[in-house]
């Protein structure tokens, strides 16, 4: 794992926009793309930095995270809506190329399988970028998920229906399951880039990063990846024991 703190969100925000601008900016890109307040900063970032420097974003291929179960794409709280709305739509990535799991599938099961194996169509992710639950889950791989698990239905924990909930309308209830990608699936994509802000990340980072690997804490699978890259603000930094004294940059290998 390579650790950067910075000073603040907006430094995550910019140091990550280069960090995927980079991925970018090689032949038949494949980026796995990750939803929540976290990764706006990027994605406004992503925007103006590539479209300073004529990065054309209909050439990318997008594989997303995870999807609520029953919310259809169009629903303003559905991650597909949020995309669109944060990066898909301003950027001009093409809509043939972008990819979501699919929780209105009839056989949710069977739509698992096909997104496992479009992802493999597709040459596998060359840059996956992800968030972190306050309770350590990635995607939406709530504790206690296998750390081989494959792309599936999961219902969410009751810390992360109440996180969410802040999103929906009073009285509209937030599904109680998700679709998501596993963290077995996770863990196949090429390079990990994963963000966190703010004091209400502080545990989970810490366990993600410091603590044992565990089901239990399913963000601690990126120790056992050979390429994750993690980017905290001094916020989200806090809770960890074993960081550089003065600069902004703690390896850890
Ligand atoms: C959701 C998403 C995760 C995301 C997490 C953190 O539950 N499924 O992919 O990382 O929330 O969200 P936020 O960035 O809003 O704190």
């Amino acid at each position: 794992m390579f650790v950067e703190i910075l000073s603040d969100y907006d430094a995550v925000s910019a140091r990550a926009a280069e960090i995927v601008l980079a991925a970018l900016r090689r032949e038949n890109p494949v980026l796995g793309c990750a939803t929540g307040s976290t990764p706006i900063g990027l994605y406004r970032r992503l925007i103006a930095l590539g479209n300073e420097e004529g990065l054309d974003f209909s050439r990318i291929a997008t594989f997303n995270l995870d999807e609520y179960v029953g919310l259809p794409p169009e629903h303003p709280q559905s991650y597909g809506r949020f995309m669109r709305e944060h990066f898909f739509d301003a950027a001009g990535v093409d809509p043939a190329r972008v990819h979501m799991p699919d929780g209105m599938a009839d056989d949710l099961e069977a739509a698992c399988a096909a997104y496992e194996r479009s992802i493999e169509v597709a040459g596998g992710i060359d840059l996956q970028i992800l968030g972190i639950g306050s309770n350590g889950h990635l995607a939406f791989n709530e504790p206690g998920s296998s750390l081989g698990s494959r792309t599936r239905v999961q219902a969410l924990t009751e810390k992360t229906l109440s996180d969410n909930a802040r999103f929906f309308g009073e009285g509209e209830a937030p599904p109680r399951k998700a679709v998501t990608m596993g963290l077995g699936t996770i863990m196949e994509a090429r390079k990990l880039l994963m963000l966190a802000s703010g004091t209400g990340k502080a545990a989970a980072v810490r366990d993600a990063l410091e603590g044992p690997v565990t089901a239990m804490c399913p963000a601690s699978a990126l120790q056992m990846h050979p390429h994750a890259h993690i980017l905290l603000d001094e916020a989200a930094a806090s809770a960890l024991a074993y960081r550089h004294r003065d600069g902004v940059a703690e390896p850890k290998r």
